[in-house]
């Protein structure tokens, strides 16, 4: 059987619950769950965007609805979780990927914008767990979680501390969910989503939201920016690749094999070799940052 049909036999029905789908990456994961067959809540906080993919999706015959949802608010996911569950019965997939990203040096960062993305980024994972989980438990039924961490959960990047330190969290707290559901034996099967760069505007939107000054990691926004644009996955394809590594009931699930496994091998040559983090000098030369004045 092809991977292909594997997440097609797999999710050919049943309900899928994703945060932040409105989109970029979830948005391209709703439309080719919903495209196989799934029923979709489309939830984000935008919720006109999120209106809108889901009347695209029915208007091309699948199945999607909208909720507006601030997964920084764990009554509104607790409400969320006991709407979906009253409505549908059950919810084979969540897919915990609402993130936001942050530029700036680490003691530079303002104190509202850490706290405001460690509770999107981390908080709101936690609060779509302790929800939806002791639901799909009750339910009984095989079913399936998925979060974003990222490459960036992996290793470590300069000037986007907060984001770098939220996406550990979430592959940490992913393995600790893994843990818990094996010693509790439910049904429900865990994968850590690793991506590398697909097509969105993180980026845009978090100069846009919480602007910073230094000019070095404005450079390197940029250059991130760019290089997400010309080189990243598109989110259709990228959420095939992934879907088919969930439905084949993967644990590590990437967008583009190589440069995850790559940087999944780094991770493990450094601490195999107890080498201090990257220099970010390399990062800056690759991007064609020039190195701030004062450094040797
Ligand atoms: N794009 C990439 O290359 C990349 C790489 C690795 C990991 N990721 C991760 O993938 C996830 C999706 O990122 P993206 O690139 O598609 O970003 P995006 O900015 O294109 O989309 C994020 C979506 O989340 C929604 N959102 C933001 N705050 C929310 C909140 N409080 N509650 C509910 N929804 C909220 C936004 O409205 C938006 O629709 C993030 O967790 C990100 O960290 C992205």
């Amino acid at each position: 059987m092809s991977a292909t049909s594997v997440a097609r036999q797999r999710f050919s029905r049943g309900t899928a619950v994703i945060t932040g789908a409105a989109a970029g990456i979830g948005e391209g994961l709703a439309r080719h769950l919903a495209a196989l067959g799934m029923t979709v809540v489309v939830a984000d906080i935008d919720s006109d965007r999120a209106e809108k993919v889901a009347v695209d999706i029915v208007s091309a015959g699948g199945g999607a609805e909208p909720r507006a949802l601030d997964v920084a608010d764990p009554v509104a996911v607790d409400s969320l979780a006991a709407g979906v569950f009253d409505r549908f019965g059950s919810v084979e997939l969540l897919i915990n990927n609402a993130g936001i990203e942050t530029a700036g040096l680490l003691w530079e960062v303002d104190l509202d914008r850490w706290a405001r993305l460690m509770q999107i980024n981390v908080d709101g994972v936690f609060y779509c767990l302790r929800s939806f989980v002791p639901r799909m438990i009750a339910t009984g039924s095989p079913s399936c979680i998925a979060n974003l961490s990222s490459v960036g959960g992996l290793n470590t990047v300069a000037v986007q501390s907060p984001y770098i330190v939220s996406k550990h969290a979430v592959l940490a707290l992913t393995e600790c969910l893994y843990q818990d559901l094996s010693i509790v034996g439910a049904p429900i099967q865990v994968s850590a989503v690793i991506p590398h760069s697909i097509r969105s505007d993180i980026f845009t939107s978090a100069q846009r939201d919480a602007p910073t000054e230094n000019e070095t990691a404005n450079a390197v926004f940029a250059a991130m920016q760019r290089d997400n644009v010309e080189k990243g996955l598109d989110p259709l394809v990228a959420a095939e690749h992934m879907v088919e590594q969930i439905a084949r009931g993967e644990f590590w699930i990437h967008s583009d094999d190589e440069l995850c496994t790559a940087a999944a091998h780094r991770r493990g040559r450094q601490l195999l070799d107890l080498l201090p983090p990257a220099d970010p000098r390399d990062m800056l030369a690759r991007m064609g940052v020039p190195i701030p004045k004062g450094q040797p």
